[in-house]
Parts: structure tokens; C-alpha cells; sequence
């Protein structure tokens, strides 16, 4: 066990050496290694912490400061340190890595140190024992008065908001009307003057009888987003809200999309079982739990620091460098949104701040660590950074998204080389739905490979931030072999399991497997190549159960879709009279005077069941080149071809698709199961050159759409 974790550091080094060039590793060969423990219960070893095993720091920040002295005495600049942190919680204001920090690894101390502790301290005085050390952006909440019906209070100090409450490492949810979270009120009408409609709406009368307006916190659905409002004030004679801070667009743009839903959110007159609320003058949280523990015997933490951990040197010329973080959990990040803020963008970018967050950096490894219960994104990687490796981790119950990379503006410190590997991001959105499992903003050479991520409320992979042809600051991102599902979540709109935006030569989406996209109402796609999209390869990647189609092509130009399977897209009820038509499997939308793109060898197969289904749709005059591919429908509905919605033998007659099949492709998995897509030898697309997809390790096969049978919120026009 020893050697095991001895060989795995060694390799987290080699990594960090060998990305930084022989030149370098060759002077690190020189460097001394040293050893800082902390325990938070150090004081019973007397007071002489030294940051050895016999003499532990009480705190992290001791031993960040203990290196920083050294730094600036001239001595670690050639040294290693190791941080060996209590498998416990570090309760930390922000903690600042920087470039004096260079060279530190940060893990859980090994099992026989911790035993060494144990044997050697009182038992009452041995905090909380968890699996490994939790660097924790909270505080605990410990005086709980018993109210009776399993409904406790406490009070907190007067700097501390409470807007989530983590109870025995479970979220508790911020009181909410309606209760049911399935559910949603409707706003009356939209105000009518756009300026004002950003700041309020006309409610339904009684909609906020017996409502802290002080507290309640407004969220209302748009179409992509959901802006967050505290409250100004209510007109009764007019029954208008305004609010204090404005939503991105007028509240009402989006009719379809938003149909006029909002919820209520931090409400104390019904508490339902599992959830909290806040008085912010009285400074009170009220908590209703399921009756099966006492408050006082289980941790229950508020997140104070938007940032729990962060590596950043303030320059980026001189990033901090080789920091390994293995071993430990990230949690408790909060939220804080300003009262006059506008707090509503796409991929709830109006974020400033995550719980690890990486800027000015170089040679940094984050490995088999849990980022948790968070308010914000999970992980930012930033400016200045360049060669960083997020792998084997786990991101999950997250505010927002899980990972973020890249900036939004124009970079003057460019975000580079950056790898996320085998991770799993997972149940993100609780406090923002728009946040995306993984975005990449602007940064170029990223490596987004064989990630596993579900239950995210929005976009699974987000690349590009350019709309239009402009310079995107974006080039050769790698997806690849990540497994993407029960994304969506049939509660925001216009949204892809992957995304893309902007022209970004040598971006390459490759090898994925992407299943359960549903938006609430419209615009759920597969792979959703948005806002000039250009010069983009899509290569075998296995697309189903979408909402709508398989793939769509905003616009955009030179993308090259080839070898990919599409299977079973449109699966969202058909719609009534009047109603925005969901598409077929593939679309591309504007016409252009360029290439949209080219379309060879992939297999498209359709489970529509009635007389016609549209297999490929289109604006009239987009320009692209169709070959090699099969097409199929087991039920014999007709496919439909083009702007014109012919047959396929039209649509061949205008020169598309002259070698492509209407044929059954064999397929070894029954599809109706949702078994994988490969296909037997003798396919008439394998003859055309289609080749199989490897399936994903991570993979599960399956028809339930939701992965949860019964939960199927389908929108019901
Ligand atoms: C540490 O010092 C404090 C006062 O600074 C004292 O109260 C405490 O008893 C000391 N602890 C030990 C173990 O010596
Ligand atoms: C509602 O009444 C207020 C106060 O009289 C007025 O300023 C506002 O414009 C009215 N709003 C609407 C939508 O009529
Ligand atoms: C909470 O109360 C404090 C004063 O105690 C105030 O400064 C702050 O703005 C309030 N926060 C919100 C979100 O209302
Ligand atoms: C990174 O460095 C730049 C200047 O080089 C600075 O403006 C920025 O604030 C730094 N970032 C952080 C998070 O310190
Ligand atoms: C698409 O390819 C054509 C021909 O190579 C080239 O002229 C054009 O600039 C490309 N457009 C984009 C947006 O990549
Ligand atoms: C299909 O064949 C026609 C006639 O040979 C040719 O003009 C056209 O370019 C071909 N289409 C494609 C997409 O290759
Ligand atoms: C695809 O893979 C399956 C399963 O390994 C195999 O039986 C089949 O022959 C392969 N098809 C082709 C065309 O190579």
C-alpha cells in the first residue's frame, strides 16, 4: 500500500518534471524534500509547532507560511515540500498558493501518521475522522435549538449570509416555491416598458402574500439562463414586483422557452423536510430535517469564501510553478450575488469565482481530489496559465458547472495546455441551472478526454466564446471519449450535450458518447455547432435519445462531419398546431456563401414512428456536400431530405448523397435497448467505410431517458 502511493507520487513528479523539459528536471535532482504536518488539534502536542510530525502546525496557512519564510530566506527555492494535512475538516478563509509556494504538494497524511496522532491524543480532543482532508470554505453551524417537529434555528455572526447549508455532506435545499422543484409559478404578464421588464414582472394576486420580501430571492426562467432577483418592492394597485438587480434581457423575450416561469426561494413559512431558510436582520437559519439525527451530532457547514483554494501569482510573468494536489477534497464555495448585480449570462458566466481557482500558473497537477458543494463552478482555470492537468477527480454537486477554463474577454494572458482528463463531473446547476459540466471560454491546446458527466441542468461540453467570425482566441481543443448524459434535465432551452462557438482551427470532437438531451421546450441538440462554428471535425462520436436532432449546424464554416452514428433524435412529444416543430436527426440552419460543411459516412437512425420524419433539414440554399451515408428508419416512415423536404431519390437528383444507402445497417445491439452501435461485418455502411466506435469504458447501456425511470418531465404543450 505504501509503495503503491510512494509509486503514484512519483509519477504525479514525473509528469511535472517531464512536461517541464530535461533541462529543468535535471536541477531538480538537486532539491531536498521536506515534510510540514497539520493537525488541527496540535496544540495538546505543546507549543512548538514546527510543522514536523512531532510538532504538527494547528492550520494550513501555518505551513503555507512556514514555506513562504523559507522562500524569502533563500532556502526552498530549492527545496520540495509536502503537506500532509488530518484526514479532517480545515475550516480556511481563502487559501493562497503563490509563487512562493512553488514546489509544494498538498495531501492527506498516511494512514500510520494518522494512527500516530490518535495514540497519542486524548479521544475528545481527535476532531471529526474523515476519509481524507476536507479544505473547507465554511464554517460550521453548531448551536441548534430544537423548535419541535424536527425544525431546529441557530444563529450566525453577523458577517455570514446563508444561502446553502450542507447537512452531514448532503445539500440541503434553500426553501423554494412551489415546493415540488418539478414546479414552477407563471408571472401574470411581462411589463411592458423593455427597461422596466428587466426589473420586474406583473404577478398573479396573493402570489407573495406572507413572503419576507427582504429574503426571497426571485428566479426567473428565460430561455438558456435564469436571472436572480432580490426584491425592491410590489405596486398592489397594479400588482407589478420590481426587483433590485435586472435580468440580461426583458423578463417575457422568450415566450416559448421561458412560459412565464419563476420560482420563489429562501421562503420560512413552509419548511419542507430536507431544506433551510435565512433572516438576514436576525441573522436566524431555520433548518426542517427528516427527524433520524440530531443537528447537534452532525456536521452542518455554510460556505463563506467564494474561493476555497487558489493558485495564482499575481504576476503572470513569474507564475507560481509544480504544485501538486492530490488526495483531499475541495468543498464549501459559496455564492454572493450583490444586490444591484445583474446575475443572468450564458453558462452563468457573471461568476467571478470558483472553489479552486488557477491563475498565473504553470506545472500544476490536481489528481484524485473531490471538488464538492460549491455555489459557483467547481474549478477555474484562468489567465496565465500553461501546462495544467485536472485528472481523476471528482466535481460534483457543484452551484454552477463543474470546470471552467479560458477567459471571456480578449486574453492579455493567455489560458494554454491544459489537460482534464478521466474525471467525473456530475449534478451540477443546484444553484444556477445555465452553469456547463465543463466550458472552455478562450484557451487554446485543451484536452478534454475520457470524462464522465451527467446530471447537469444545461450544456454538457461548452467550447468557444467568439459569435460570428471574428478572432475567437480558441484553437485545438480535443474532446474526446467522454461520455456525456441526462443533460438538460427538461428545465432551461437551447442547449447541446456538446457545444461550440466561433472559428477554432485543429478543434477535433471525437470518440464521445452522448445520450438523454432534453431541453424544457425547444432546442435540445446532440452536437449543437452554434455562431460560426468553423473548422471543426465531429469523427465518431455516438449521438441518442435527443430531444431534437442528433446534430445541428447554426452556422458556420469547413466543418467535416464524418463517421459518427445518429441514432433515435426527435424524441420529444410532437408537437400541437402552431407549435415551433422539433427537427429531424441532422439540420443545419442559416444559409451562407461558403461551405457549411461535409457530411460522409456517418449512419442516421431514425425511430420516428408516422408517415414522414425529416432525416436531414435545412434554410434553402446552404451550401453542403452529403456522401457515404445510411440512412434508416425501421418503421417504414419516409425520410425526408433538404430545404424542400423531398424524398431521398429527389434529394439525390440534386447531387447529394449519391452513394449513400436507405438501408438497414445492421447494427449488432438491438437499438430499441439502447445497446451500443456497433456494427456487424457484413454492414452495407461498412462497405460504404464506416468504421466501428470504440466503446466507452464508462458507457451504460439502456433506454430510460432520465435514468430514472418514472422522471420523465417532458414539456406538455
Ligand atoms: C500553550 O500556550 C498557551 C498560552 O500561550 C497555554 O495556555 C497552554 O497551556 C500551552 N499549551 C501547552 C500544551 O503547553
Ligand atoms: C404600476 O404603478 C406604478 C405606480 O403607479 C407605475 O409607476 C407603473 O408604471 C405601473 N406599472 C404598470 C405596468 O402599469
Ligand atoms: C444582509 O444583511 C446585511 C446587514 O446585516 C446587509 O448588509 C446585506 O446587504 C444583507 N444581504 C442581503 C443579500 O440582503
Ligand atoms: C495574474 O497576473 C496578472 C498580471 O500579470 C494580474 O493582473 C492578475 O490579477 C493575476 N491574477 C491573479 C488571480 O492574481
Ligand atoms: C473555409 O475554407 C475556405 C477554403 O479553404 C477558406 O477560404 C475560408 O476562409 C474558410 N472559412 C473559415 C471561416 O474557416
Ligand atoms: C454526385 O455526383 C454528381 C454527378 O457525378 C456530381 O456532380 C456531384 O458533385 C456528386 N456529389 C457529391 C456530393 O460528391
Ligand atoms: C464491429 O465490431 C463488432 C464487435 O466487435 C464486430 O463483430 C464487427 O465485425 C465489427 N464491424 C466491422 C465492420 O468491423
Amino acid at each position: 500500500m505504501i509503495i503503491k502511493i510512494y509509486d503514484y507520487v512519483l509519477l504525479l513528479w514525473f509528469i511535472v518534471l517531464s512536461i517541464n523539459g530535461p533541462s529543468r528536471s535535471l536541477c531538480m535532482s538537486l532539491f531536498t524534500s521536506t515534510r510540514l504536518y497539520v493537525a488541527p488539534f496540535s496544540s495538546s502536542f505543546g507549543n512548538n509547532s514546527d510543522g514536523s510530525l512531532l510538532n504538527p502546525y494547528s492550520s494550513l496557512q501555518q505551513a503555507l507560511d512556514h514555506i513562504e519564510r523559507n522562500y524569502y530566506r533563500g532556502i526552498s527555492s530549492s527545496q520540495r515540500t509536502t503537506i500532509y494535512l488530518y484526514p479532517t475538516y480545515h475550516f480556511v478563509n481563502t487559501i493562497r498558493f503563490h509563487q512562493a509556494h512553488s514546489r509544494t504538494r498538498l495531501t492527506t497524511m498516511k494512514q500510520e501518521d494518522t494512527a500516530f496522532y490518535e495514540q497519542f491524543t486524548a479521544r475528545e480532543q481527535i476532531p471529526r475522522r474523515l476519509s481524507r482532508a476536507v479544505i473547507s470554505g465554511g464554517v460550521p453551524i453548531t448551536n441548534w435549538a430544537d423548535l419541535g417537529s424536527n425544525v431546529y434555528k441557530a444563529t450566525v455572526p453577523s458577517t455570514i449570509l446563508v444561502n446553502q447549508l450542507f447537512v452531514d455532506n448532503q445539500r440541503f435545499s434553500r426553501s423554494r416555491s412551489p415546493t415540488d422543484s418539478s414546479l414552477y409559478l407563471q408571472y401574470d404578464a411581462p411589463l411592458k416598458d423593455p427597461t422596466q421588464a428587466r426589473y420586474g414582472f406583473q404577478y398573479v394576486q396573493g402570489m407573495f402574500d406572507s413572503i419576507s420580501l427582504d429574503d426571497a430571492m426571485v428566479v426567473v426562467y428565460h430561455s438558456w439562463t435564469t436571472s436572480h432577483h432580490y426584491i425592491d418592492r410590489l405596486i398592489p394597485s397594479n400588482r407589478t414586483i420590481l426587483f433590485t438587480n435586472p435580468s440580461d434581457r426583458p423578463i417575457g423575450t422568450f415566450v416559448t422557452q421561458g412560459k412565464r416561469r419563476f420560482h420563489i426561494e429562501n421562503i420560512c413559512n413552509s419548511l419542507p423536510q430536507n431544506s433551510f431558510c435565512f433572516n438576514n436582520a436576525t441573522k436566524t437559519v431555520y433548518i426542517s430535517t427528516d427527524g433520524t439525527y440530531n443537528p447537534m451530532d452532525v456536521p452542518i457547514i455554510t460556505p463563506v469564501n467564494e474561493i476555497v483554494v487558489l493558485l495564482a501569482s499575481a504576476d503572470a510573468n513569474s507564475p507560481i510553478e509544480d504544485i501538486i494536489i492530490d488526495n483531499v477534497a475541495i468543498q464549501h464555495g459559496a455564492w454572493n450575488i450583490g444586490r444591484t448585480q445583474q446575475a443572468d449570462s450564458q453558462a452563468a458566466a457573471f461568476l467571478d469565482y470558483a472553489a479552486l481557482y488557477i491563475a498565473n500558473a504553470t506545472a500544476i497537477v490536481v489528481s484524485n481530489v473531490e471538488i464538492s458543494h460549491t455555489g459557483s463552478y467547481g474549478v477555474w482555470i484562468k489567465e496565465g496559465t500553461n501546462n495544467i492537468n485536472l485528472m481523476n477527480s471528482l466535481i460534483t454537486d457543484t452551484g454552477a458547472g463543474g470546470i471552467r477554463i479560458g477567459q471571456m474577454n480578449i486574453p492579455t494572458h493567455p489560458t494554454n495546455s491544459i489537460k482534464i482528463l478521466y474525471n467525473e463531473v456530475s449534478y451540477g446547476g443546484n444553484v444556477f441551472p445555465s452553469g456547463v459540466a465543463v466550458i472552455s471560454h478562450r484557451a487554446t491546446d485543451v484536452t478534454i478526454v475520457g470524462n464522465n458527466i451527467h446530471h447537469h441542468r444545461y450544456t454538457g461540453i461548452s467550447i468557444g466564446w467568439e459569435w460570428g467570425y471574428a478572432p475567437s482566441y480558441t484553437s485545438d481543443v480535443l474532446v474526446q471519449g467522454n461520455y456525456i448524459y441526462n443533460t438538460g434535465q427538461h428545465i432551461l432551452c437551447d442547449q447541446g450535450g456538446i457545444y461550440t462557438l466561433g472559428i477554432q482551427p485543429g478543434t477535433v470532437i471525437t470518440g464521445n458518447v452522448i445520450k438523454n438531451v432534453f431541453s424544457y421546450a425547444i432546442y435540445m441538440w446532440g452536437i449543437y455547432l452554434d455562431e460560426g462554428t468553423s473548422q471543426v471535425v465531429v469523427s465518431n462520436n455516438v449521438v441518442y435519445n435527443t430531444g431534437w436532432a442528433s446534430f445541428f449546424q447554426h452556422y458556420g464554416a469547413n466543418n467535416t462531419i464524418i463517421n459518427n452514428v445518429f441514432a433515435r433524435a426527435s424524441l420529444n412529444p410532437p408537437p400541437q398546431p402552431g407549435d415551433d416543430n422539433p427537427d429531424g436527426d441532422i439540420h443545419i440552419g442559416l444559409a451562407e456563401s461558403h461551405t457549411s460543411l461535409t457530411f460522409t459516412r456517418n449512419i442516421i437512425y431514425d425511430a420516428y414512428q408516422g408517415p414522414t420524419h425529416s432525416a436531414y433539414k435545412s434554410d434553402p440554399n446552404v451550401i453542403a456536400s452529403f456522401n457515404d451515408n445510411v440512412y434508416y428508419n425501421p418503421y417504414a416512415t419516409s425520410l425526408l431530405f433538404g430545404s424542400q423536404q423531398t424524398s431521398f431519390a429527389e434529394w439525390q437528383k440534386t447531387g447529394q448523397d449519391n452513394d449513400s444507402l436507405i438501408v438497414d445497417p445492421l447494427f449488432l445491439g438491438d437499438v430499441q435497448q439502447c445497446d451500443f452501435f456497433t456494427v456487424r461485418s457484413n454492414s452495407p455502411a461498412a462497405m460504404l467505410g464506416f468504421a466501428n466506435i470504440t466503446k466507452l469504458s464508462q458507457w451504460t447501456p439502456g433506454c430510460d431517458i432520465d435514468g430514472e425511470s418514472g422522471n420523465r418531465q417532458f414539456y406538455h404543450w
